[in-house]
């Protein structure tokens, strides 16, 4: 058999000791099937004499990751420490700059650094692999850049945070409210101490702005990545949503539209009965709409050591077998600026639910501030007193453009009979399976 490939990883935390545990339990399989072993050689991470998962004594010890990148018997670096910049940036440079290849687990990186980093990993000739970046139990980078190559994609789009997920899906089967089933899900490890990240869609946005860039050969571009999280979704419009034949996601979905790209991460209402409405809990689920393939739907879980130490493992057998990739797909000197399209733009249906006094006329007056802005409504439901003693109001609509039923909410707003500010779900509709 071959030399062995040598690695060195960076960060031995959750995703870091899953790895060495991936390559450890199944070195022989890993070696049968790229022709030639993996061998870790060195590791870093903060602290030397914390216990972890497993034996890291027989690697030479880093303290420094960047130093690791440059001066480490590696072909290989695994970054699996995390962060956009700093360190994780560093190192990933550093080893690019001395012709190592690079591995990573670390989506703020790919999406907020990436574009520059393919550029540099182009230079020196050598591969930047993410596969663990985006869904690590879908193997979703490999599938848009090879298994679906053949195809021009109209849209991708899904579920691409577990926390947020497994809370939206727990307030749905439980009625609870979002800090409670927050505060259970902190408790149960499903969510960080500060959640912000995942609960405000940060997260998923990370991983829309790299699914979107290999899907259309654009430039990474997180900061256009519209994004609206999950705090405001109440427990009562999963109630109301279930009522109508809806579910609450949290989806991220870019496509082709006029032209741009857009790039939308928000709560969504989809069909009760049709694709992804039963992807519940941590796990994620990805749809990619091709024009040969047309959809292909995608499910597994997206966070946790093994599913991400199985996709960095999986990007480590392609290089020791030799089948390189470009970063995002294509040379990054072809990949395009697209421009970015608003979520203004968005045409689509829309449920709004209303707090408003309990007295005579609102209902006529939400009907007419509809029909002045030309939107035409599917239903408008007077729903349950609130323990206040104000009322709730539902309605969906027909499609409207964004903007139009921006500007109608914002008359809404202003009525007197309104006790708090209208709030919103856009209703995507995904079609059949
Ligand atoms: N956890 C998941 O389910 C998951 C899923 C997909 C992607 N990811 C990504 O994978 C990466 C790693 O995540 P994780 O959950 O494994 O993180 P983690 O458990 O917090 O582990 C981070 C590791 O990095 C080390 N580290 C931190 N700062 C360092 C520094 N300055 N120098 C050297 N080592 C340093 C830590 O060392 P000590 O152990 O000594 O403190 C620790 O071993 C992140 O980019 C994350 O977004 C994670």
């Amino acid at each position: 058999m071959s030399e062995p490939l040598k690695v060195a990883i960076a960060g031995l935390g959750t995703v870091g000791i899953g790895t060495i545990q991936v390559l450890t339990i199944h070195a022989d399989q890993v070696a049968a099937r790229c022709g030639r072993p993996i061998q870790i050689t060195a590791v870093s991470a903060r602290n030397r004499r914390r216990k972890r998962d497993a034996d890291v004594s027989s690697y030479v010890w880093f303290d420094d990751p960047v130093v690791m990148a440059k001066e480490a018997d590696a072909d290989v670096i695994v970054e699996l420490i995390g962060g956009s910049s700093g360190v994780a940036l560093d190192l990933t440079r550093e080893a690019l700059a001395a012709g190592r290849h690079v591995v990573t687990a670390n989506k703020a990186l790919m999406a907020e650094a990436g574009a520059g980093l393919a550029i540099e990993a182009e230079a020196s000739g050598k591969t930047l692999a993410y596969e663990a970046a985006v869904a690590g139990g879908i193997p979703i980078i490999k599938a848009l850049r090879e298994g679906l190559g053949g195809n021009s994609f109209s849209r991708v789009l899904g579920i691409l945070n577990g926390t947020c997920n497994y809370i939206l899906s727990t307030m749905d089967a439980t009625g609870r409210d979002f800090d409670d089933v927050l505060k259970d899900a902190q408790d149960l490890g499903y969510a960080e101490a500060d959640p912000s990240f995942d609960i405000d869609g940060v997260d998923a946005a990370h991983k829309l702005a790299i699914l979107s860039s290999l899907a259309f050969g654009t430039k990474v571009d997180f900061e256009s990545v519209y994004v609206e999280g999950i705090r405001n979704v109440i427990a009562k419009d999963f109630e109301y949503a279930r009522d109508l034949g809806y579910r609450v996601k949290l989806l991220g979905l870019t496509g082709e539209l006029d032209g741009g790209i857009y790039q939308w991460v928000h709560p969504c209402l989809i069909d009760a009965h049709g694709p992804l409405a039963a992807v519940d809990g941590s796990f994620n689920a990805i749809i990619a709409e091709g024009d040969f393939v047309g959809r292909s739907t995608y499910e597994g879980r997206g966070a946790g050591a093994g599913p991400t130490a199985s996709a960095v493992v999986a990007d480590l057998m392609d290089i020791a077998a030799g089948r390189f990739n470009h970063t995002f797909a294509v040379p990054s000197e072809d990949l395009r600026n697209a421009a970015s399209v608003q979520v203004e733009k968005r045409v689509g249906a829309y449920y709004v639910r209303l707090k408003v006094l309990d007295q005579a006329g609102v209902f006529a007056d939400v009907g007419s501030a509809f029909r002045d802005h030309r939107i035409s409504m599917e239903s408008i439901i007077q729903r349950d007193h609130d323990s206040d003693g104000n009322v709730h109001v539902v309605i969906v609509t027909h499609d409207v453009l964004e903007s139009q039923m921006m500007d109608a909410l914002e008359d809404l707003e202003k009525h007197e009979a309104m006790v708090e500010a209208p709030h919103f779900i856009r209703i995507e509709n995904l079609g059949g399976e």
